[in-house]
C-alpha cells in the first residue's frame, strides 16, 4: 500500500519538519557551488538527505565512513559532523576541482581535520587504499557505471554491521520500463537488478532524494 504523493508542497513540508531545519553551513555551500557551478550544482545532495546520511551516521555509531563521489563536499559534510570526535571519514573523487569550495564548507564545520580526499579513478583507488579496519558506513554517489565495481570492493571492506548506500537508484524514474537507454539508465537497471537478485546481501529502496539502496552483507 503506498500513501503519500510526494507533490512539491509535501516535500517543502517534509524538509520545513526536519530538526534542525536551518542549517547555516549546508546552506552557503549550495548557495556556493549554485554560484560557481551553476550548471551542475544538482549534483549537491539535498538537506532531506543530508539529514538522512547524519542521521545514519548517529545510530550506527559509525567511525569509519567512506565516499565515493565527493564533489564540493555537501554529503561529507552532513556525514563528518554526525562523527565522533576519533572518527574518520575517506571520500574519494576523479578530480580535486571541487575541493577548495567542500574545504571552506568542512572548515566552517570544523571537520576538515576528519576528512581524508583521495583523488584518482574511485575504483583503482578504493581497491589499493589501505583502510586499517572494517568501514562502518559507505555512500556511494559517483558515476553510475562504476556502481557495481564499487559495491564489488567495498562489500568485502564492510564491518559486520556495516552498511552501504547507494544513491541515484530511481534516476528520476527512468530506471523504470526500458526506454531511456542511456550509458547511466542502463547500469543503474543493471545493478538495481543484480542487487535484487544476490543471496549474499540484505538491501532496501528508499524513495529518498533521487532514491537510495541500503545494502548490508546478509
Ligand atoms: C553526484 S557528484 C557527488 C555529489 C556529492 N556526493 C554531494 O552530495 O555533493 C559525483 C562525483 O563523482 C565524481 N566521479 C565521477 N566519476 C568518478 C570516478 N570514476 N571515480 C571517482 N569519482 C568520480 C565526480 O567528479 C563528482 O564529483
Amino acid at each position: 500500500m503506498r500513501w503519500i504523493q510526494m507533490d512539491d508542497s509535501v516535500f517543502e513540508y517534509v524538509q520545513r519538519h526536519a530538526n534542525p531545519s536551518h542549517d547555516p553551513v549546508s546552506e552557503q555551500l549550495a548557495a556556493t557551488t549554485q554560484e560557481r557551478w551553476a550548471d551542475r550544482a544538482g549534483m549537491n545532495i539535498g538537506p532531506d538527505q543530508g539529514h538522512f546520511l547524519e542521521m545514519m551516521v548517529a545510530i550506527t555509531g559509525a567511525e569509519l565512513v567512506v565516499e565515493v563521489g565527493t564533489f564540493t563536499g555537501m554529503s561529507a559534510l552532513w556525514m563528518a559532523r554526525a562523527l565522533p570526535e576519533h572518527g574518520r571519514m575517506v571520500c574519494f573523487d576523479i578530480t580535486d576541482q571541487y575541493l577548495d569550495i567542500a574545504t571552506e564548507a568542512w572548515d566552517a564545520a570544523g571537520v576538515t581535520d576528519r576528512i581524508e580526499m583521495v583523488i584518482g579513478p574511485a575504483a583503482d583507488r578504493i581497491a589499493e587504499y589501505d583502510f586499517d579496519r572494517p568501514i562502518d558506513l559507505a555512500f556511494v554517489d559517483a558515476d553510475k557505471p562504476g556502481y557495481q565495481s564499487y559495491l564489488d570492493l567495498l562489500l568485502p571492506r564492510l564491518s559486520d554491521r556495516g552498511v552501504i548506500v547507494v544513491d541515484n537508484v530511481l534516476w528520476s524514474g527512468a530506471v523504470v520500463g526500458d526506454e531511456a537507454q542511456d550509458e547511466s539508465t542502463v547500469a543503474l537497471r543493471a545493478f538495481n537488478d543484480g542487487v535484487a537478485e544476490r543471496d549474499d546481501v540484505v538491501a532496501v529502496m528508499l524513495p529518498i532524494g533521487d532514491g537510495v539502496t541500503m545494502i548490508r552483507r546478509r
